[in-house]
């Protein structure tokens, strides 16, 4: 029997992919903003990733992270708002293990990368497979705590000639009054040059608390980044370099059949890799017969996404749903107005239908206009279901 070798792909949330595939707009802004906070003594503005769910929003704060530790053995600390919109105490939690972090600062204890989980701090330390614990919150997250927490670690930086990285995750349910209180301390700090970058990450929807004036100022003059699907050379990266990387390429029909499942929705990548790897034990290679043999377990997996989407559609984004896949089941390319043809209602009628199902991230536009589901088995889904 052949030895068991791991399965490179990553499905799931939170899992970074093994190979990190696009994104260099966002990357490049880091490593911007990172030389900006290291060698010209001011704080960058902040850099916000917006996009719909499973597109790598989380994963690719993860690679901000990774260029700081890597290019100049920054630390991160990395804070996931909770669902009641709290982040603060974990935040000053973290500013104090990190500020600790850098205060013991030798060279190889610099390059550590924080993260908190719930109540409890880590440091991973990279090449040393260290990690570090800390107990026992600092504070309670007002905004004394806060900013004596991040006067204190960014002092501990200056004073090493390093400086920090703060990524906050899931920030469209942030409380906004933590959020104000956060960029009250960091706007006040500006004068300083704090080397801090910050990153944040949020479903389109924080773009709608933004028009009601709930977010900062401060955030208004952050560099925003659009995270959609991957164009089709880097989700082709995506899918067939892990396996590649592992020593079973994957034949280019194979990636191509797969590519067909996944579109270049990053989640999806992950799951059609997974499947064909597993369909393709023993062999040196993925071929289009695992690729094939695959199919059916990748369309089981993304219809439970399916469902999920399906179900939080409101009965006449469904119908919206509904009538683009019936356009694409003929053969044509929806868009808006074949759509609104479909339903026989004017095009601006439901044009607020197709707006909310792009900030959901069920469907996307092409730059053509063309409307795609963010997956592209959905539209077969969809009609498999009416004709149940
Ligand atoms: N650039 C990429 N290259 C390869 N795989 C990726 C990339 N981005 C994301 N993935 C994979 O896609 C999946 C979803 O990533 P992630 O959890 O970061 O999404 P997210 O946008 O944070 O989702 P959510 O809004 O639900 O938190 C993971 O399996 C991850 O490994
Ligand atoms: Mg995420």
């Amino acid at each position: 029997m052949a030895a068991r070798q791991e399965n490179p792909y990553r499905p799931g949330f939170n899992q970074p992919p093994v190979v990190f595939a696009g994104r260099r707009d966002v990357l490049d802004g880091a490593r911007e903003a990172l030389e900006i906070a290291a060698y010209d003594g001011r704080t960058p503005r902040p850099l916000i990733l917006l996009g719909p769910r499973g597109v790598g929003k989380t994963v690719t704060l993860g690679e901000v992270s990774e260029l700081a530790a890597t290019e100049h053995s920054w630390p991160t600390v990395h804070v996931e708002v909770n669902l009641r919109g709290e982040f603060l105490p974990d935040l000053v939690t973290g500013l104090v293990a990190a500020g600790r972090v850098l205060d013991g600062a030798d060279p190889q204890q610099r390059r550590r990368r924080i993260g908190v989980t719930g109540g409890r701090i880590e440091a991973h330390a990279f090449g040393v497979g260290g990690e570090l614990q800390f107990e026992a919150p600092a504070g309670d997250g007002t905004a004394p705590d806060l900013r004596g927490a991040l006067s204190r670690t960014l002092q501990v930086a200056t004073d090493r000639s390093a400086g920090l990285v703060l990524t906050l995750d899931e920030v469209q349910n942030a409380d906004p009054g933590e959020l104000s209180i956060l960029f009250a301390v960091i706007q006040e700090h500006v004068p300083d040059g704090w080397p801090l970058v910050i990153a944040l990450a949020a479903l389109p929807a924080l773009r709608e608390s933004r028009g009601r004036r709930r977010l900062p100022t401060y955030l208004e003059r952050a560099e925003w980044h659009a995270l959609d699907t991957l164009p089709p050379d880097e989700s082709r990266e995506a899918l067939a370099g892990p396996a590649k990387q592992a020593g079973r390429p994957m034949t280019p029909e194979a990636a191509d059949l797969l590519l067909e499942q996944s579109g270049g929705y990053p989640y999806a990548i992950q799951v059609a890799g997974h499947f064909a790897w597993r369909a393709s034990h023993g062999s040196r290679a993925i071929g289009l017969e695992h690729a094939r043999a695959a199919v059916p377990r990748i369309e089981a997996d993304l219809a439970h996404l399916f469902r999920s989407r399906w179900d939080d559609a409101s009965q006449k984004e469904q119908d919206y749903l509904r009538a683009m896949a019936a356009v694409a089941g003929r053969g044509e390319l929806p868009t808006g107005g074949l759509v609104a043809a479909e339903l026989a209602v004017p095009v601006t009628s439901v044009s607020y239908l197709r707006a909310r199902l792009f900030r959901k991230g069920t469907i996307y536009r092409e730059a053509g206009g063309g409307l795609h589901f963010i997956t592209p088995g959905m539209g077969a889904w969809i009609r498999a279901l009416d004709s149940d």
